[in-house]
């Protein structure tokens, strides 16, 4: 089954042709982040605007490269919730005018949902179930796996999500957006015990994190080394914070899969790209025998890739939308 796929939750306007959600015939991204970095951060109405001007040509370039038209396929996907209004309706909107025309069946896919799909795509071998988890610019979630389309949100972030608080910290070192990457680079070189840092704790769960409270103790190390006229070691804070936001995931990620009996473990979202939690995550699971699946670095961040491999499983599972399928700002991975 060939789903061609469309992905405009933030600001990459993707497109994609996955056959039977794991084999990937083409897959274009065209992203907005040189425009953004003029800002410092994603600005909600350029991405819209952006999206529009954009996707016929990356539909038509995802078609092309796979070497079929519209008649070849068996279905057309969306990313439908969540993300930037705008920036969905864009994709959304195109989607139901390409399934109206073509009369292709339409299918709603979750955007963290997809995130964790790209996982499918680069192991073939993974069935659910498995603990995920998934980390974003948006959301830090511990999701059960239990099933293709049927989702247990065990853990989440009670403030900011991780991707945020690197991209927030990173700018306050002067560095551009989105900073998550360059934080990460920059970490590799310094040391992780220059600065110290708290190791927040959610009392009422172990399995949800608190990030907020961690990024304004990196900021304030910032604004108070400076006030007295001196300068951030840049390559020490980067590395003491990356630590300090891995720690606390991976400590609460292994104690959901020990306690939930969970030996199968994932990662997906932009922050699974991180050098450090990739790292961290192998050696743990080496040594307690967990086995470790991560997706291939091209396929951490927004691509219409993951979203067809989702879309598959939600077919299979007979979740087809109408024209009237809306996009929305928030959904939980749950319900989606
Ligand atoms: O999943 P994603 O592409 O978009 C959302 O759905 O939000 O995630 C983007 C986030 C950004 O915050 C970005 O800085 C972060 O992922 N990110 C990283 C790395 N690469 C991307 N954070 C830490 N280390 C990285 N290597
Ligand atoms: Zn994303």
């Amino acid at each position: 089954m060939k789903i061609l796929s469309i992905e405009s939750s933030c600001d990459e306007t993707a497109a994609a042709v996955v056959e039977d959600g794991r084999s990937v015939l083409s897959s274009v991204v065209v992203s907005q982040v040189e425009e953004h970095k003029l800002y410092g951060g994603v600005v909600p109405e350029i991405a819209s605007r952006r999206h529009a001007e954009a996707i016929t040509g990356v539909v038509g370039e995802a078609l092309a490269q796979a070497d079929l038209n519209l008649n070849d396929l068996d279905a057309v996907a969306v990313t439908y919730a969540p993300g930037l209004i705008g920036a969905l309706l864009v994709g959304v909107n195109f989607a139901k005018g390409l399934s109206y025309g073509t009369g292709l069946p339409l299918i709603p896919v979750h955007h963290l949902r997809s995130h964790i799909a790209a996982n499918y795509i680069t192991n073939p071998e993974l069935k659910p179930p498995f603990l995920c988890l998934v980390v974003s610019g948006g959301h830090s979630h511990i999701v059960a796996v239990e099933d293709y389309t049927k989702m247990k949100i065990i853990g989440k972030t009670r403030d900011d999500a991780a991707g945020e608080v690197f991209d927030k910290v990173a700018r306050t070192l002067g560095m551009s957006y989105p900073g998550g990457i360059n934080l990460d680079k920059a970490a590799e070189n310094g040391n992780d015990k220059a600065y110290t840092l708290p190791h927040p704790k959610v009392s009422d769960s172990p399995y949800d994190f608190s990030f907020s409270g961690l990024k304004t103790a990196a900021i304030n190390i910032i604004h108070n080394v400076s006030q007295k006229g001196e300068q951030v070691i840049s390559e020490d804070l980067c590395a003491s914070f990356r630590k300090a936001v891995v720690d606390c995931l991976v400590d609460n990620f292994l104690k959901a899969a020990r306690d939930f009996g969970y030996s199968t473990i994932v990662i997906a979202g932009g922050v699974s790209a991180n050098s450090l939690l990739r790292r961290r995550l192998e050696a743990e699971c080496k040594k307690c025998g967990f086995s470790l699946y991560k997706p291939e670095l091209k396929l951490c961040g927004d691509n219409g890739a993951m979203v067809g491999a989702q879309a598959y499983y939600e077919y299979l599972d007979g979740n087809i939308a109408d024209l009237d399928l809306n996009a929305a700002a928030t959904m939980s991975i749950e319900n989606g």
